[in-house]
């Protein structure tokens, strides 16, 4: 009996261990399994990006729509162009992509985040200060300068705001090809259907009027 408790305890303790080693590889998009798997889009998605399209050529692995300038004036004054498996169907199955973000003088990148990547970025021209802040509610900052890196640890908020006078243009990369985007103030006032008011008022410590302002703006 004593044996069978002893066993069945090991055998516990090895699960346990099997789970530390096997979860962190699960933490970001899968290996690939060949070459490459130029995504068909056309095709619904399975669980590992999106079948392999048949025909391929070399254009299937070049994508210029990073090239800016990129058009910045509209209220946030800011523009992102994705390179990701949606717009470079190259990118299927290989577990990366990038932006090019570019910024107007005093515009913002709103507070966001991505649920399935870290992001680094380099600061190619112009100053901006960015920031993440972290589960404890730390804010990590910084006002960069061109020629700067920076890291966004996977899933955590953050925001980049141009403080210089010129435009700002960055280029960030993601260990995912299809990091997502986690937009806070759309998410929370703009979505459809609405989150109730209670739950916001109540969250917000605030009142309908104020919420009801805030979801006007983000209608549509
Ligand atoms: C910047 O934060 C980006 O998501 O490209
Ligand atoms: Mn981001």
């Amino acid at each position: 009996m004593a044996t069978l408790q002893i066993s069945s305890s090991l055998f516990i303790s090895f699960l346990l261990t099997l789970c530390l080693f096997v979860i962190p590889s699960l933490s970001s998009d899968s290996d690939p399994l060949q070459d490459f798997c130029v995504g068909d889009l056309k095709a619904s998605p399975s669980i590992n990006g999106f079948p392999c399209k048949s025909a391929v050529s070399a254009s299937d692995f070049f994508y210029s729509g990073l090239a800016g300038p990129l058009d910045t004036s509209n209220p946030n004054g800011v523009t992102i162009a994705p390179g990701n498996v949606l717009t470079f169907p190259g990118l299927n199955t290989l577990g990366l992509s990038m932006n090019n973000v570019e910024l107007a003088p005093g515009g913002v990148n709103p507070p966001h985040s991505h649920p399935r990547a870290t992001e680094a970025g380099i600061l190619v021209e112009g100053s901006i200060f960015v920031g993440f802040v972290t589960t404890n509610n730390t804010l990590f900052s910084k006002i960069m300068t061109a020629g700067e890196m920076f890291v966004i640890p996977r899933g955590l908020v953050h925001f980049q705001w141009n403080v210089g006078k010129d435009k700002a243009r960055m280029i960030t990369a993601f260990n995912s090809q299809l990091p997502g985007t986690v937009g806070l103030p759309n998410t929370l006032f703009g979505s459809k259907p609405e989150i109730p008011n209670t739950v916001l008022t109540k969250a917000f410590k605030t009142d309908d009027t104020t919420i009801a302002n805030l979801k006007s703006k983000f209608v549509g």
